[in-house]
């Protein structure tokens, strides 16, 4: 089968993955209506494109504070990656790395911080973190991914409780008893209660902020009032996202609250975008709008369905080459 574009490698994972992780996967909250209008809204954007403009030779390159990316998508933190294939994480950051982006771990791998890492020696990765009730498990995770030489820290800020998606409710939704949330092992028995802590504010900010001296990034700023709050408490990115619309149903496209956060910013943050994108001219539109780079979630995890490292790479690649023609066809 010719993968064409990433709707193939969509139809291939829902096709081969079990069903309940096929599920998992796909699930947005309550009624879906916000994961799907994520992708809607790129379609309402129309182009206002330049003609002769000599588009011979371009440059897709970008930075991500400071460090250069092949081209501005990047892989956004999503959990469990053995469901899709058994290499899980690591064949994430392989992929990541051949294709010279960035790749955001999730708190909530099926690998280590430390296989994660070794897996993709000198590739940028970020840290997601989400913070824990039992705060010395969180501690020891962001120090342990400095220590490492993760490059970020992003705090995923948009999870005080899990939203409510029908099918895994439904399917009973856990991780094969074979698969564990590595990076938590030990926590478990030590903090019984819901893992997360709804009780995270602004304030804590400061607290990550002296644990370690990594850049903070913000995930899940939605409003101009939020991103103006993460400015000032010294953040330096902040990804507009709506978790995939995994979280609040009803809230905005996240293309729509993009221009909200960086008409607010003026440039004093780099604010980049998950959710929705599916194709280059996505990518185009995020970056016309104002986001320095975008990330992937549920693509990625199809191409890892498809062929593990390999299939990821391919869904980078078509990304990628759609991308460039879109900015030479738009001149
Ligand atoms: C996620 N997302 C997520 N975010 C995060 O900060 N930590 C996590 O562990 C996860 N886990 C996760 C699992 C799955 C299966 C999905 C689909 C998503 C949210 C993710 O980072 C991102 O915001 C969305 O996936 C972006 O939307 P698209 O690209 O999937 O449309």
């Amino acid at each position: 089968m010719a993968m064409v574009c990433l709707s193939d490698f969509e139809a291939y994972a829902k096709k081969y993955l079990p069903k309940i992780a096929w599920d998992f996967f796909a699930a947005g909250a309550d009624d879906c209506s916000t994961r799907d209008e994520n992708i809607l809204a790129y379609k309402r954007i129309r182009f206002r494109p330049r003609i002769l403009r000599d588009v011979s030779v371009m440059d897709i390159r970008t930075k991500l504070l400071g460090t250069e990316i092949s081209f501005p998508v990047g892989i956004a933190p999503t959990g469990f990656h053995q469901l899709a294939w058994p290499d899980g994480e690591k064949s994430t950051a392989r992929a990541a790395k051949a294709m010279n982006t960035c790749y955001i771990a999730s708190t909530y791998s099926t690998c280590t911080l430390e296989e994660i890492s070794a897996a993709a020696p000198g590739s940028l990765q970020w840290f997601q973190l989400y913070i824990h009730r039992n705060r010395a498990v969180s501690q020891q995770l962001v120090q342990r991914a400095e220590a490492l030489g993760f490059q970020g820290l992003v705090l995923t800020a948009d999870l005080p409780y899990t939203g409510k998606r029908r099918d895994d409710v439904r399917n009973g939704f856990r991780l094969p008893p074979h698969m564990k949330l590595k990076n938590l092992e030990g926590a478990f028995e030590v903090c019984k209660m819901s893992l997360l802590d709804p009780s995270v504010t602004w304030n804590d900010i400061y607290w990550l902020r002296s644990l370690t001296h990594l850049p903070i990034i913000i995930k899940g700023i939605l409003t101009k009032e939020d991103a103006e709050l993460a400015v000032r408490h010294g953040v330096q990115g902040i990804i507009v996202s709506n978790h995939g619309g995994r979280q609040l149903d009803g809230g905005p496209a996240i293309i729509d609250a993009l221009v909200e956060v960086v008409e607010a910013v003026q440039g004093r943050v780099e604010v980049y975008l998950d959710g929705g994108i599916r194709k280059g001219s996505d990518v185009l539109k995020a970056l016309a709008l104002g986001a320095k780079c975008v990330f992937i979630g549920r693509p990625a995890l199809w191409g890892l369905a498809y062929k593990g490292e390999e299939g990821l790479q391919e869904v980078l690649r078509i990304l990628q080459d759609e991308f460039r023609l879109s900015m030479a066809l738009a001149g």
